[in-house]
């Protein structure tokens, strides 16, 4: 892939362009964006179906613009928010209170998790430390490992898409500082064995991270509805630190995922401390970025307090109807089926007969825009789904029926994330 090298450059306008005008472009210019608020689309956007959410979660973040999470002595409301919505998080997850904080998402406490390990590998003299993780864990954590200079092992998972707990335990060797299990992992929506992957670090004296930055928010409400959840959280023994981001089915917006420890000594271990040697004083910062957003953490804190336990309750019924609905659907369209059950909202749709490529393409000539993968379509439902999921199936049916009868052939390529 190339940079494009062809649109004309930007420039700075000489004078500041008038309100209407500026809002104008923007309005403008969103004419090609996804319609996410039509719940058209999948896994960018958890889309909670609440104008009083939206409303209450613009309201507090404008109130944080200016706010620098830097340094928690001039914003102590801020810092305590922040305490507060990782106290919150970490309750729910039956975790350590302060043992944990924001960051601004999934792939950041992803690599912090990976740096800890990292910090603990050091101080017992491993220098050339390893992860193990399963092959469906998310590509943040090779992010991670190509960045700190450490190792990853990746595991084959069994015909369930769960990690291979077997050749784990088997790749665990005297380099390997930490395990992961995924709650659920992204590409099929299911949950790894945790208590084995959990038992297997015990064993190794090693360090156990579950990444339920996507399940985090909603596994714990999904046991309260009644739904089966084996378990995952700091429950297990042998669980060290656990990643849920409250930008996705914690409903905030953008930026914010919570990074819980079981013991204090490694979120402390988190912390970057730099003395006064450079000149400007004591430095001391929990994550990647020093200059740190405000209105991510107010949103978070938001969205916990003005939903609360009855209303993520309910969005998680809603979650629930959306896919027992789109299951029940699928089931009735041959040669469309899930690769495996989702433990959870997450899936895959495979097929054995039919292109999915010309499918996807189908189905975004009728304006839905599923996720496409090497193994199928994907699809992360979120609350609003409930009210569009029989639109989406009867879509489904003729876009199947179309390329059956040879009105489509497939065009874009699967891919998860653009390049550049
Ligand atoms: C299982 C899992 N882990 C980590 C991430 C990374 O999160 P983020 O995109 O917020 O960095 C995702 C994102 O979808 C995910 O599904």
């Amino acid at each position: 892939m190339t940079l494009q090298a062809t649109r004309p450059a930007a420039v700075l306008p000489a004078r500041g362009v008038p309100r209407d005008e500026l809002l104008r472009t923007v309005f403008e210019r969103r004419a090609d964006d996804a319609p996410w608020r039509e719940g058209r689309i999948f896994s960018l956007v958890y889309h909670p179906g609440s104008p009083e959410l939206e409303e209450l979660l613009a309201a507090v973040s404008r109130e944080y613009l200016a706010e620098n999470a830097l340094n928690p002595r001039r914003f102590p409301s801020l810092a305590r928010m922040e305490r507060e919505a990782a106290d919150i998080v970490a309750g729910l997850l039956h975790g350590t209170p302060g043992a944990g904080g924001l960051t601004s998402g999934g792939t950041e406490s992803i690599f912090l998790a990976v740096y800890v390990a990292r910090e603990v590998a050091r101080g017992r003299g491993i220098a050339s430390p390893r992860i193990v993780t399963g092959r469906t864990a998310h590509p943040a954590f090779a992010k991670a490992c190509h960045l700190l200079g450490v190792r990853q092992e990746r595991v084959p998972v069994r015909a369930d898409r769960r990690v291979d707990v077997e050749a784990l335990a088997a790749a665990v060797d005297e380099d390997t500082i930490l395990v992961v299990a995924s709650a659920p992992n992204y590409p099929y929506g299911v949950v790894d064995d945790v208590p084995a992957v959990a038992a297997v670090a015990r064993d190794a004296g090693i360090l156990c991270h579950v990444d339920a930055c996507l399940g985090g928010l909603l596994l714990p409400f999904w046991e309260r509805i009644g739904e089966p959840v084996a378990p995952w959280d700091f429950r297990v023994e042998g669980v060290t630190s656990i990643s849920a981001d409250i930008h996705k089915y914690g409903y905030s917006f953008k930026g914010a995922s919570a990074l819980l420890w079981r013991d204090p000594a490694h979120y402390r271990a988190q912390w970057w401390v730099d003395d006064d040697v450079w000149g400007g004083g004591l430095y001391g910062s929990s994550t990647t970025a020093g200059t740190r957003p405000a209105p991510p953490i107010a949103g978070a804190w938001a969205a916990l307090h003005g939903l609360g336990e009855e209303g993520y309750l309910r969005l998680a019924r809603s979650v629930r109807d959306a896919r027992d609905r789109l299951l029940a659907g699928l089931a009735g369209i041959a040669d469309l089926a899930p690769t495996v059950a989702p433990d959870l909202s997450v899936l895959e749709i495979g097929s054995s007969e039919l292109d999915l490529g010309a499918v996807a393409d189908a189905l975004e000539e009728r304006r839905w825009w599923l996720d496409r993968q090497p193994g199928g379509l994907h699809l992360m439902l979120s609350p609003y789904h409930r009210e569009v999921v029989d639109d989406l199936l009867a879509a489904l049916r003729a876009a199947v029926d179309d390329v059956r009868a040879g009105r489509v052939s497939r065009g874009v390529p699967a891919a998860y994330a653009a390049v550049p």
